[in-house]
């Protein structure tokens, strides 16, 4: 078991399932309505606690009355969240979802007025009790220097960075990375296949393992030895909800690394754990038995 500290969102997550995804200005009824926790840092974390790890969160937190939902979440999963800031004033991140049944896309409309969280508050943790520590690639600026800290200050403790879309200045990130997980959206953005995307980004980052999602296709990577290798998809039989589908993927593919596997294993394990989660509404039960390769 390792203790791990992830610097990101959590968010309200308020999502209605459709038949199909509905043309501009039309209105239809949603199948399906609910309301729960989400976001990319706190979505990875409840993974890697039911893969047995002990999780910790450092965001930024409002105390309003939606902040409830998120809590009860947090507190299932046995999340800390000592290191969080808290703001007396402000809305808890909120994205309105539609998932469609049709394709199991899922389109995201999200609202933000909360500041992210700064480098003044990550400089008060304990860095050196952590085994990992996993950033959002978000808030460019403040997130570079968090990370130069936590290099200077624990050279040895391992960090990802998640990459999901193309930001100002990102690329600086790159470099403090020993994981680099991208999304296809990235490649797409800079106008790369994914693998030329992975090889480009290894010039920046020689000693980092770089890996790119591709969805219903699976993923690529490029290990510190610039071997390029591909996991494909493990779809569910059936499709029922993608969202967090990459967040899931990260969780595994830190688990992974955690327990010292080689790349190649590490995306088939983490191929393996999100087409799981595909599979399924949510992220309650994506535990170790999720990702059997039979060997752990
Ligand atoms: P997100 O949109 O949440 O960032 P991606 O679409 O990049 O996630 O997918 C992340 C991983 O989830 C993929 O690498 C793949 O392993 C798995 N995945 C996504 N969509 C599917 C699908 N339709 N069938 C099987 N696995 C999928
Ligand atoms: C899924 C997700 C949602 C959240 C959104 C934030 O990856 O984390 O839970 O609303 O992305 O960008």
């Amino acid at each position: 078991m390792a203790t791990i500290l992830a610097v990101g969102i959590a968010t309200l997550d308020v999502i209605n399932e459709v038949a199909s995804y509905p043309r501009e200005d039309a209105e239809v009824r949603a199948l399906s309505h609910s309301v729960r926790r989400g976001g990319n840092a706190t979505n990875t974390l409840v993974v890697l606690s039911q893969l047995g790890h002990n999780c910790e969160w450092a965001g930024v937190w409002a105390d309003e009355p939606d902040a409830r939902i998120l809590r009860a979440d947090l507190d299932r999963y046995a999340i800390q969240t000592r290191y969080c800031r808290r703001v007396g004033q402000g809305k808890i991140p909120t994205s309105y979802i539609t998932c469609s049944r049709a394709t199991a896309s899922r389109t995201i409309v999200h609202y933000r007025d909360l500041p992210e969280f700064d480098f003044g508050s990550f400089r008060g943790i304990p860095l050196d009790t952590f085994d990992w520590v996993h950033f959002e690639g978000r808030n460019v600026g403040e997130t570079l220097r968090m990370m130069e800290h936590l290099r200077y200050r624990c050279p040895g403790v391992p960090v990802s960075l998640e990459v999901e879309k193309a930001r100002e200045g990102i690329e600086a990130l790159f470099p403090y990375a020993n994981l680099l997980l991208f999304a296809q959206a990235f490649a797409d953005y800079c106008g790369y296949s994914p693998e030329a995307m992975l090889q480009a980004v290894s010039e920046n980052a020689p000693h980092a393992d770089i890996v790119c999602t591709l969805s219903e296709r699976g993923a690529v990577g490029l290990n510190r030895n610039g071997e390029l290798l591909f996991s494909a998809a493990y779809p569910p039989a059936q499709l029922v909800d993608t969202l967090g589908a990459g967040d899931t993927f990260n969780a595994a593919m830190i688990d992974a690394a955690l327990r010292g596997k080689s790349l190649s294993t590490s995306l088939e394990r983490a191929c393996r754990l999100a087409g799981a989660k595909c599979g399924q509404v949510g992220f309650h039960g994506l535990d170790r038995s999720r990702m059997s390769d039979g060997d752990d």
